[in-house]
This record gives C-alpha cells, structure tokens and sequence, in this order.
C-alpha cells in the first residue's frame, strides 16, 4: 500500500491481521522484536506500539506520527511485577501502587513513577519519570507476552489528529507508517486512560481519562487536581499543552445549550454533535439545518457516551462539514475526561 513519507523514512506495507489470531499474535510479536511499529487495540483506544527498551523503535513511533520529542510515551506492561523492572524500588514499593494495580489493573489507568535506567530517554522524553500501564485487552495482552518486551505505544493517531478506536482509524492516519495493524474491533472505553502522577506521597491527575478520578480517590484518598488541569498539569505531563484530538472542521462548545451559533447560514455545512437525544431535540428546534448528527449516547448514559466520542468526531471529520457544534456534558466522573477532549478538539 502506498503510504506517505513519515520524515524521510520510506513507506513500509501495512498490513492489517485479525488480533484474535495465535497466528497474526506471532507475526506482530516477531515485527515488535525486530523493532517495527504495530498498532495494537485496547480498552482505551489504539495504540501505536514499539519495543519500549530498543530506543531506535521508539525513535519510528514519533516519525510515524509527527510527534514532538518532548511529548513521553507510555510504557505498557502484561505484569504488575513489571513495574520493578522499570520504576525504582521505593516508587514500586509504594502501597499505593498496590492498591491501584489490586483493584484498576488490567484497565485505563497510567500510574507515572520514577524511572529506572532500563527505560530510555527517549521512551520518557528525558524526564526522570516513566508512565506505566496493563491494558484490559487481550489482544494486547497476548502481544505484550509473545513479545516478550514492554510495548511504548502512544495512541495511533497522527499527532494533534483525533484518537483511534478502530483499526480503520489507524489505517487512515498511519498506512504506509506502520508495519502492521492488529484489529481487535472497536474499544470498550473509548477515551485514554487517567494519568496519575504518584510522587513524594502525592498524588496528581495528569489527564482525565477513562478511570474516573473519583474512583481513584476512593482507593487511595484525595487525588490532586487543577481547575484547569491544563495549567498544571502541562508543566509535568509534556503532551497535554498541544491542541489535539482536532477533526478537520473547526468545533465549538455551545454552553448554555442550546445557545448560540447553532443556525446555519445560508449554504454553510454545520455538524452537530449531541451528548444525548434532549440535547439533538432541543438544537434542531433552536438551530440547524445540521449537514451531519452524532448523537454520543441516546439515553444519555456516560460510558456509552465516552465509548462513541472519536467515533463520532471521525465520521464527523469525514462528513465534509464547514463547522461542528458540540453540546457540553456534565463534568464528572467519565464525563470529565469527554470534556477534556472535547475542549482540546474545541481549541485552534
Ligand atoms: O489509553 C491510553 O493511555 C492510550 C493507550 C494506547 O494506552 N495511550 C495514550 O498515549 O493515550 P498518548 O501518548 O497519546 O498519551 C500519553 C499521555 C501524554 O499526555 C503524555 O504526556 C503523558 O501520558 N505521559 C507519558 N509519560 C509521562 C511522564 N513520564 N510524565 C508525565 N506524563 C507522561
Ligand atoms: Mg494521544
């Protein structure tokens, strides 16, 4: 398949194998070994994955994307006993950690600890930390194992563009970037995983994500957070300070809704972005005509609501669309982390 080039390096053939094969498990492990990109399904999202311990893979993961160097990956792991290997004792030690893996792992939860030297530079982006996490798929699951390595995978996606939860997605963004796509049907979740900074006793959200921090906080106590988590949390986690997750056609928020901005002038293509049936109702009889719908979840239910979140803004970004009116949900729970992103997909 012919590809772009990813800044100089020359198109490979992707191809796509279903995840659910011992056979296609062994290929992809094989590609892992000898240190090509596999993009892999989880629970999240999909993720771009290179040996996390061969520093020159983990160079092919930016080019792929276009990522920025100061942006570190996560590590992800099939073990808990994995996190010795890769954080320092006294981090590993932490009975937080424990806790966390006891009631979270598998699952969408990213714990940031201090790094061990076994991790590369360029995995954590010179940062003295490194984020680790077990994935609730078993697919990827079955990868981590058969290759017998961690996997450093950001999500496989071009850089700035919009998550992928299918593996047509990925092929969109990355065909001729990627050696293989393990597809592994659409993700459970929907939204990346929680990042959460334990250090020196604290604990800080890095980024809202598919655990809700409340959770989180049942477990362990308070977990630090910032009104705007972008303010404090750039400085610690590099990737949160760029615009992301952005569709082709500009989006906005509309709060309060409905509210303005929803009619569409004369010839203009307008897609709406619903949180719930209400909401669709109430901005087809304030606004429209709407050139395109996606409704996140009907009933309104949060966790089918962050589960068709990309889907949505991808048939959105195909649809050819002048503008996109989003409706705001409520910011708790898994409804925090769909606002993140959708802010973020919101900002120029
Ligand atoms: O659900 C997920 O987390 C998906 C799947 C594939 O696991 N991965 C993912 O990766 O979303 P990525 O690279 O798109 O986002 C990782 C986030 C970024 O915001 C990055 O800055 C942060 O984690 N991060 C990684 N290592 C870090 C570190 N050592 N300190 C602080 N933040 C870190
Ligand atoms: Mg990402």
């Amino acid at each position: 398949m012919a590809g772009q080039r990813g800044l100089g390096a020359p198109p490979v053939e992707t191809r796509v194998l279903p995840g659910t094969s011992p056979a296609s498990i062994a290929v992809a492990a094989a590609a892992l070994r000898a240190g090509e990109l596999v993009a892999f399904p989880t629970e999240t999202v999909y993720g771009l994955g290179a040996d996390a311990v061969d520093a020159r893979a983990v160079a092919r993961v930016f080019a792929a994307k276009e990522r920025p160097r100061f942006d570190p990956l996560i590590v992800h792991v099939a073990d808990v006993d994995e996190v010795a290997r890769y954080a320092i004792e006294e981090d590993a030690a932490d009975p937080r950690v424990a806790t966390l893996a006891a009631r979270f792992w598998p699952g969408p939860l990213t714990l940031v600890l201090r790094k061990r030297d076994t991790v590369p530079g360029i995995v954590t982006a010179g940062l003295p930390t490194v984020a680790l996490r077990i994935p609730a798929h078993p697919v990827a699951l079955a990868l981590i194992r058969a290759a017998e390595v961690p996997i450093a995978a950001p999500s496989a996606n071009r850089f700035g563009r919009v998550s992928p939860t299918r593996a047509e997605h990925v092929v969109r963004q990355l065909a001729g970037r990627v050696r293989i796509v393990l597809d592994g049907g659409p993700c459970r979740v929907g939204v990346e995983s929680t990042v959460l900074l334990l250090a020196d006793g604290d604990a800080v959200l890095l980024r809202p994500g598919g655990l809700p921090v409340e959770s989180i906080e049942e477990a362990i106590g308070p977990v630090r957070r910032h009104a705007n988590v972008d303010a404090g949390a750039a400085a610690l986690s590099p990737g949160r300070q760029a615009s992301h997750y952005a569709p082709g056609a500009p989006l906005a928020i509309v709060d309060p809704w409905p509210g303005l901005g929803l009619a569409a002038a004369a010839g203009e293509r307008v897609g709406l972005l619903a949180a719930d049936a209400a909401g669709r109702a109430a901005a087809e009889a304030a606004g429209g005509p709407f050139a395109a719908v996606e409704v996140l979840s009907a009933r309104g239910d949060p966790t089918e609501a962050a589960a068709s979140l990309f889907d949505a803004l991808h048939r959105l970004d195909a649809a050819g669309l002048d503008r996109i009116v989003a409706q705001p949900v409520a910011e708790d729970g898994l409804g925090r982390a769909i606002m993140d992103r959708l802010r973020r997909a919101a900002r120029p």
